[in-house]
Parts: C-alpha cells; structure tokens; sequence
C-alpha cells in the first residue's frame, strides 16, 4: 500500500494505491481452484482496493478446474469481476506484438511486465519510441553489465529456470511451467 504524505503525521491517512494481488489456481489435487478464486473475487470488490492483479506464467492460460475449462482464467475472472475493479494480467509477455496482442483480448485492463524487464529495463520506453526491434527476449550470461540485476538474482537468472527470462542459446530447455 502506499500512502500519500501530507506533511503532518496526523494526516498520514489517505491511501493512494492498494492492490490485491492472487493465483488463481494451483495445480496439486487440494489446490486451489477458480471456484476459490471466484469466492474471493467477491469478497474483494467489496473492498476499498485499487486494482486486483493475477499471478501467473501464461497470459493466456485457460481455467483447470472450477470453471469453463475452454476459457482463459482472466477472461473469467474479469467477467466474475464485473467492472468493479481493474485488473492487472501477466505472464510470459516479452515483446511489443505480444502486449498488443494482450491487450486486444479485453481480458484485463492492464498488462504487467516481470522478466521482460528484467533484460529489457527500458521496455516502454523502447515501445513509447518506436523502437521495439530492439527489445531482446534472452538474457546473455556474458553481459552482466547490461541489465543493472542485483547479484543474487543473477546468480539464480543464469541458471536458465522458467521464472526468470531464458538464457540465451538455452530457450529449448527453458521449460513451461503449469502456474
Ligand atoms: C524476479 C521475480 C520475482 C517474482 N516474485 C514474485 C512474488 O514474490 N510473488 C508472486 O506472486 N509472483 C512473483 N513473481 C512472478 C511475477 O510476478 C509474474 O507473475 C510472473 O513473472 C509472470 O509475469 P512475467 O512473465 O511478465 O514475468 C516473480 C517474478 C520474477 C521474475
């Protein structure tokens, strides 16, 4: 949550941006199912939130279970939400065409961005300028410089694993994962 400062520490009061941010399925048998994540729908739009903001691998990804398994989970989970919140939709979406791409699905009304930033910290300024050829979709190992990434995570991004962006030369073995 953030709160908008008002110079006076009684009137630290106003909230400014609160999101709710979810899975929406989990694959193990006693997961959680869109049945679940309908509930809390519900109970979230009663809520005084900004956005609602899905955590997931697959922008288009359909529904497992506990819904109509042919749809995508955000085209339902946008219709259970009605108009009473924006929603925020991610996953895999790494160059312009795919955002545009995600965009005219309607399913969200915002599109956010994870591991493209990660190998591309300028990537709306790169689209806002035209420039999209040069978004890249790997990260190269030998370019540490590039990206500006903590040393932590670099360690864990050059590894290859699907949460983070492919190494490049390595996006055959760059596994999709079912989240
Ligand atoms: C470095 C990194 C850290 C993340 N940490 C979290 C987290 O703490 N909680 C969460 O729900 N998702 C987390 N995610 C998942 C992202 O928020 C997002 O759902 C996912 O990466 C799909 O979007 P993307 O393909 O644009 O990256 C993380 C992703 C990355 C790349």
């Amino acid at each position: 949550m953030v709160w908008r400062w008002h110079g006076k520490r009684s009137a630290f009061a106003e909230p400014v941006k609160m999101d709710y941010r979810f899975s929406p399925e989990e694959p193990n048998e006693n997961g959680l199912t869109m049945a679940d994540t309908f509930g809390l729908i519900d109970a979230l739009v009663q809520k005084p939130l900004q956005y609602l903001h899905v955590s997931q691998w697959e922008f288009e990804k359909k529904a497992r279970r506990g819904a109509d398994t042919n749809k995508a989970r955000l085209e339902l989970i946008h219709q259970r939400i009605n108009g009473k919140l924006p929603l925020i939709g991610v996953g895999n979406i790494f160059t312009a065409d795919q955002a545009l791409k995600a965009a005219q699905t309607g399913w969200t009304e915002f599109i956010g961005v994870g591991k493209t930033v990660m190998i591309n910290p300028n990537f709306a300024k790169l689209i806002a300028n035209g420039e999209e050829n040069k978004i890249v979709t790997e990260l190269d190992p030998d370019k540490a410089d590039r990206y500006g990434i903590p040393e932590l995570l670099w360690n864990m991004s050059v590894r290859n694993q699907s949460w983070l962006p492919p190494v490049k030369g390595k996006k055959d073995e760059w596994q999709a994962v079912d989240a």
